[in-house]
């Protein structure tokens, strides 16, 4: 009986000792840290937002395509700038269906060539989309946070990886929990997030299914507000693949709260937005969401940005710093 106790309580101990270690393991190996270009290139974040507030003085819609390209490299081999790789045959990231309408690359050339002229190979092109993002966030009034930096770039891009590791907007509730829980995110982070969806546009084609015959009764979908769903078909017939929405309508250059309260009241674009409300977790974070302020808001989106941040970095070694965020070094 000792013995069993004692096992039981050595095996809870090295488990616990384990859990440490591999913590520990884990922030140091990432090797990310705020202010990794301090001594390297102390200005290296204020050429950034330099490059950052000057394009988005001229058009702020760039803001969310912005956001969304952070999203959609860290989810795709981890946040190593893949996204940003163009290669001769066009089978890369960027030309897979849910990267057709990310813009802004020019951005991120440009934020690249001002750094390669004030300190040559030190500033990574996967770190300048990471201050990228926030940076136009700021621009947008909203939240700000602290980026980690000292990501390396990446070598490959797929198109196939793309398509398959990217949610798709007519995702269901356990697949999104289950393509965030894979990359380290958690409901939580799921939710938080998805509040991004308070800036830009979507298009017609991610949600014709919803407006027309959705249970092959004619219908739309029964998760979509019945007069929301009657002013989307006007803007969207059945076969319009080009026009483009506004997620958080009258809004969607406004970084706010309001996408809790839109899905809450069943006008969540996607059915991956209305699916947030079909987990008793999920559904309970979005209505704590849109009970809170927005600092509350805030403040979770830097956390949860910061985590995302954080997924399959390359540092130390790994990868290389890139010269042309478009290309790998010859
Ligand atoms: C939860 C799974 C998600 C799905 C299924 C999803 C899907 C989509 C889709 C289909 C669009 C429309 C793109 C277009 O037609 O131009 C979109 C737009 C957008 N998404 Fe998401 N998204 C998800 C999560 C996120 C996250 C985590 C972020 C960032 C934190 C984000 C930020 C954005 C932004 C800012 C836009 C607007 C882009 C623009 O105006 O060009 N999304 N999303
Ligand atoms: C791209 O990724 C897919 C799936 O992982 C793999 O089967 C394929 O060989 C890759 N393509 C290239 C060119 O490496
Ligand atoms: C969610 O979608 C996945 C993948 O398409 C499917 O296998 C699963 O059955 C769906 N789950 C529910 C509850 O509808
Ligand atoms: C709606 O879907 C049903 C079942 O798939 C089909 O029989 C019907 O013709 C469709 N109606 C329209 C108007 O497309």
């Amino acid at each position: 009986m000792a013995a069993l106790k004692m096992t039981i309580s050595c095996f809870v101990f090295l488990q616990v000792l384990s859990c440490l270690l591999s913590s520990f393991a884990l922030s140091k190996a990432l090797g990310l840290k705020v202010g990794f270009y301090d001594m390297s290139c102390p200005k290296a974040e204020l050429i950034v937002k330099k490059s950052v507030f000057e394009a988005m003085k001229k058009d702020l819609t760039l803001g969310a395509p912005l956001l969304r390209m952070f999203f959609h490299d860290c989810f795709v081999r981890g946040c190593e700038g893949s996204v940003l790789l163009d290669l001769k045959n066009k089978k890369d990231e960027k030309n897979a269906i849910p990267n057709l309408f990310l813009r802004g690359f020019e951005i991120i050339d440009d934020a690249k060539a001002a750094l390669e002229k004030e300190c040559p190979g030190i500033v990574s092109c996967s770190d300048v989309l990471a201050l990228v993002a926030r940076d136009a966030m700021v621009v947008l009034n909203g939240p700000s946070w602290e980026v980690e930096t000292g990501r390396r770039d990446g070598l490959v891009s797929n198109i196939s990886e793309a398509l398959s590791n990217l949610p798709s907007p007519f995702n269901n509730i356990s697949s999104l929990i289950t393509q965030f829980h894979s990359k380290g995110l958690n409901k939580k982070d799921l939710v938080v997030l998805s509040g991004g969806h308070t800036i830009g546009n979507g298009h017609c084609p991610q949600i014709t299914n919803r407006l027309y015959n959705f249970t092959g009764k004619g219908d739309s979908d029964p998760n979509l507000d019945t007069g929301y769903a009657t002013s989307l078909r006007k803007i969207c017939k059945p076969t319009d693949t080009t026009t483009a929405l506004e997620m958080d309508p009258g809004s969607f250059k406004t970084f706010d709260e309001s996408y809790f309260k839109l899905v809450s009241k069943r006008r969540g674009l996607f059915q991956s937005d209305a699916a947030l409300l079909d987990n008793q977790e999920t559904k309970s974070y979005l209505l704590n969401q849109m009970k809170s302020d927005r600092s509350t808001f805030f403040k979770d989106f830097g956390v949860s940005m910061v985590k995302m941040g954080r997924i399959g970095v390359l540092t130390g070694k790994a990868g290389q710093i890139r010269k042309n965020c478009r290309m790998v070094n010859k």
